[in-house]
């Protein structure tokens, strides 16, 4: 998730106005920035890794003559930060500028084709394959339109982009898909942007671009067509009353509700992880004759759900474990046949890293789950994948959580395929099923998020809360609890709903809230009869339940529907949002910020 921001002008320099703009898109990714315009017939362009506040002062990002430009802050998914790898990326003669957000699947593919018609690359991102494709067809004979048209075309992925080039340098061409795109009209000329913080300084008349679209904007008028057949599509402008750090929450209140309901997208960002990396990582896990899934807090508990999904679907059985924990229980019996799959968002948690270090000192293999392209374990991993959920600003984790048992399940699936341990059948099923998720988690946010603030504020005087599940979703109650104690700051308790008849259930007397997390599956029944155990004792019920599940609603007093056909196997990443809505609502209920719960960081960068 980059941010990506341009304007053509009447009158004055676009550069100051695109650099200010690209401090206001920096939430959207801070690893490197660029810039370039347009003047009197020449391109100009600067661009660095860092901050931009260092790359200005290294480069001042005001100076670049012309009145039209484009910028980019990145959020790294290929090519680790760099300066060849900054945005905007040109064409072999520097006449065409290129920045996006977003991911282009097939560009391994393009980027040898345009090699082999001899275009010369110099970065390893997927973006440059975009200003080499629009200058390939220009060679063609092809006018800049049907250039970008034909280039747009041709690109597989998620795209928000904007091109300039010496041959049409009055005007900016943009193209849509997925990634978000916002048109900004002025007196002085029109801009564009990822998302509307950066626009709101110069308008707040703002034009929508809707998926599949293109816009070529030039200082007078901004011109709407569709992708598909180019035809014109007229749209009103709309006047928005946002503040610019409103706007920076999309208007969300908060960064962790924004980032709750970010699911949908930055799960069809992790289910778009290069197949080429998950294969390496497979290869590495078939090898290895112990594997240990290594994190902590959140991260912890997707690894808990990926040992269940990984010893299911591959019969590999492997051992998730808290990091801090990892020398004391594992220091000893690590060795060159053991792999360690390091799961951190931020890719520098401290603990993570002390394991990771003490079990390479002991020769084993290390392999990372990260969100962050560039960190430290990126560079201690003999191989990582980037799970692309963008930057995650509430300290409370949330997208990462989905969207790394998201990439956990593909590696799960393609070991059981290599080792196979499941048919095509299953694994084109379960393939289908986890790409349908993100619309599953769109449908419990429009119906259920009224539900969940309900019972937030049903339950906001209870002084503690316990947290059930069984099979994988043992990792989904963790979740929850972790969730409720971090930003609500109310004690909780979280067990696999067999181990509560063994001691917890003691704590039960009437009133006692108990949420159960009773996906329909393999464990279903059993969790049934734990929630009449705890309605037996005049226990509160809670359940995250199917949508048809009839038999549980008897037993509960109160319960959350998820859309029906989700296999259990895959169901933490829906189960899990209610979780976190719940926990963000009683968070409020209690005047508390959810954005920065006392006594804890995003990143946690001591032992
Ligand atoms: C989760 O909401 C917390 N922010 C915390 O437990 C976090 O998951 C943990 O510190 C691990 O962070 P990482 O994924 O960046 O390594």
């Amino acid at each position: 998730m980059c941010g990506i921001f341009g304007c053509v002008l009447k009158d004055g320099l676009a550069a100051p106005i695109i650099h200010s703009s690209l401090k206001l898109l920096e939430y959207r990714g801070y690893d490197s920035a660029g810039e370039a315009t347009i003047n009197e017939g020449k391109l100009y362009l600067k661009k660095d890794s860092g901050k931009i506040a260092d790359i200005h002062e290294k480069f001042n990002l005001d100076e670049l003559p012309g009145k039209i430009g484009i910028g980019h802050t990145r959020w790294a998914t290929h090519g680790a930060p760099s300066q060849v790898n900054a945005h905007p990326h040109t064409d072999c003669l520097n006449q065409i500028a290129v920045v996006h957000n977003g991911i282009i699947e097939n560009f391994e593919e393009l980027r040898m084709e345009l090699i082999d018609k001899g275009h010369v690359f110099v970065s390893k991102t997927d973006t440059e394959v975009i200003p080499h494709l629009i200058e390939e067809n220009l060679k063609r004979g092809l006018d800049f339109h049907q250039a970008f048209k034909d280039a747009v075309k041709r690109l597989k992925g998620s795209y928000a982009l904007a091109v300039i080039s010496t041959f049409e340098p009055e005007k900016i061409f943009c193209a849509r898909k997925e990634s978000p795109l916002i048109v900004g009209l002025a007196e002085n000329g029109s801009f564009f942007s990822s998302d509307i913080p950066a626009l709101l300084p110069y308008t707040k008349n703002i034009v929508e671009v809707f998926d599949e679209e293109a816009v070529i904007l030039t200082h007078q008028e901004v011109e709407l067509r569709k992708l598909e057949d180019w035809s014109p599509v007229t749209r009103k402008p709309k006047t928005i009353s946002w503040t610019i750090e409103g706007a920076m929450k999309k208007g969300y209140p908060h960064f962790m509700l924004k980032e709750i309901h970010e699911q949908a997208f930055s799960l069809k960002e992790a289910l778009r992880v290069q197949e080429k990396y998950l294969d390496l990582l497979v290869t590495f896990l078939d090898r290895s004759k112990q594997v240990f899934l290594v994190a902590s807090g959140t991260s912890y508990h997707s690894c808990i759900a990926a040992s269940y999904v990984l010893s299911k679907l591959a019969r590999i059985p492997v051992y998730p474990v808290v990091a801090s924990e990892f020398i004391e229980q594992f220091g000893n019996s690590v060795n060159i046949d053991s792999t360690i799959l390091a799961v951190s968002q931020s890719g520098e948690t401290a603990d993570v890293l002390r394991a990771v270090d003490h079990a390479r000192f002991k020769a084993a293999t290390i392999l990372g789950l990260t969100n962050v392209l560039g960190s430290t374990l990126t560079r201690v991993s003999r191989a990582y994948i980037c799970q692309n959920s963008g930057p995650e600003i509430g300290v409370a984790a949330t997208k990462t959580f989905t969207a790394q048992i998201a990439v956990l399940t593909l590696i799960a699936l393609r070991l059981a395929k290599l080792r196979g341990k499941i048919s095509q059948d299953e694994m084109d099923y379960l393939h289908q099923k986890l790409h349908e998720l993100p619309k599953i988690i769109e449908k419990i946010l429009e119906t259920q998020e009224e539900n969940v603030k309900r019972l937030a504020h049903k339950y906001k005087d209870s002084k503690v809360f316990y947290f059930l599940g069984r099979g994988v979703n043992v990792a989904t109650a963790l979740e929850g609890r972790l969730k409720l104690l971090e930003i609500a700051y109310i004690p909780s308790i979280a067990y696999p709903a067999g181990e509560s008849k063994h001691g917890p259930i003691s704590l039960i007397e009437p009133g006692f809230p108990v949420i159960f997390v009773c996906p329909k599956g393999e464990t279903y029944k059993a969790t049934i009869n734990n929630i009449m155990e705890m309605k037996a004792r005049d226990a509160l019920t809670i359940g995250i339940i199917d949508e048809t599940d009839e038999e549980a609603r008897k037993y509960l007093d109160d319960y959350i529907e998820i859309p029906a056909g989700v296999p259990e196997i895959l169901s933490p990443i829906p189960y899990v949002v209610p979780l976190q809505l719940f926990a963000y609502y009683m968070a409020l209920e209690k005047g508390l910020d959810p954005d920065k719960p006392r006594n804890l960081a995003k990143s946690v960068t001591v032992i």
